[in-house]
């Protein structure tokens, strides 16, 4: 039987932190064996809230498929590619934004809160409005069973799902409705203890340098409770013990436990051993970025090769689509 067809995307706003890794990427990876995955850098995306500063966008592009590649996504595996590359994707988002109701649009969740917090960018726009339907248009282009993402992006893969039915209700049966598939959120939270992210300066990066790691980590909060080393500590709620679940060995992660429960090690030592452990394991992650990084021609034929694989797909849905709509 062939394989199901996923396709998920991410906006490229700046490099990719642990959280990107244990959420979007971990489960990427584990979908890559087992289903035709198509994964692409979201550019234009990326220009309905940043259009006054697009200096960088190409820049973090390179980046987060260097990230990519790094961390075992296979562009053998998968299709690897860069949205504004398949300009199809404009013109499926201009079909689809005649048949949109302003209403699905405007009582999207994401939209109200974006424009709610995002108060120092003027996000008045009729791009900014319309992002579900270009997301829309990424999606059914290439006929995606399912799409694997985060939960606030839930509500987006909700729309796709409405607009191509109304498609389908007025051209033809073109386009599968595709399934939603909820990414698990990573457990471990930015070094401040909020959700990590890059807009929060609280992230660690894949990029990151051994003494920038060490020194992130030096300034993570533990449990808010322990104020003092002789104070008992509780692991349960501490970010640090979350991250030796991930990086430390199993010996390791049964020591602190309940040496920190009694208050016989302190924060700083344990810190210190988790940083080792963090900077350990993103070694290899780290020698395939430097690989990368020197070989800049080695991602660029990745993309082009990528790009070429999206562009078979999207011709013959457009064939079908344009026939459908008759134009
Ligand atoms: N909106 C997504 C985000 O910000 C990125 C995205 C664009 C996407 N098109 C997509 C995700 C299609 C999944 C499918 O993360
Ligand atoms: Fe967290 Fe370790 Fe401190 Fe315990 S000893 S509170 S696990 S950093």
């Amino acid at each position: 039987m062939a394989k199901k067809r996923i396709l998920s995307g991410m906006r490229p706003t700046g490099p990719l932190h642990l959280g990107n890794l244990h959420g979007a990427l971990a489960n990427w990876k584990n979908m890559q064996d087992d289903y035709d995955c198509f994964f692409f850098i979201a550019d234009w995306h990326a220009l309905t809230s940043d259009y006054e500063m697009t200096a960088l966008i190409q820049g973090y592009v390179m980046d987060i498929l260097i990230d990519w590649l790094s961390v075992g996504l296979s562009p053998e595996k998968c299709t690897l590619f860069v949205q504004s590359h398949i300009k199809e994707h404009a013109e499926l988002f201009l079909l689809l934004s005649m048949i949109t109701p302003l209403p699905w649009l405007e009582r999207n969740p994401t939209y109200k809160e974006q424009i709610a917090q995002l108060k120092n960018k003027d996000l008045s726009t009729f791009g900014f409005l319309g992002y579900p339907v270009l997301q829309a248009a990424d999606i059914i282009m290439y006929k995606a069973d399912g799409v694997p993402v985060g939960i606030d992006q839930a509500p987006h893969v909700e729309l796709t799902r409405e607009i191509a039915r109304r498609f389908n209700y007025f051209y033809g049966d073109i386009f599968p409705i595709p399934e939603t598939i909820l990414t698990e959120t990573p457990k471990i939270l930015g070094i401040d203890r909020r959700k990590m992210s890059k807009s929060y300066n609280n992230a660690i990066f894949l990029s990151d340098s051994p003494q920038e790691i060490q020194n992130k980590v030096a300034q993570m909060i533990t449990d808010p409770q322990r104020a003092r080393r002789s104070d008992p500590g509780d692991p349960g709620v501490c970010n640090v013990f979350s991250f030796h679940q991930l990086y430390s060995d199993q010996q390791t992660v049964q020591r602190v436990d309940p040496t920190c429960r009694e208050a016989r090690i302190g924060c700083v030592e344990c810190k210190q051993m988790m940083a080792e452990n963090l900077i350990k394991a993103l070694g290899p992650v780290r020698e395939q970025r430097a690989h990368y990084k020197a070989h800049p021609d080695i991602v660029r034929a990745i993309i082009e090769d990528g790009n070429q694989k999206a562009r078979l797909v999207v011709r013959k849905t457009m064939e079908e689509v344009r026939a459908a709509v008759k134009i």
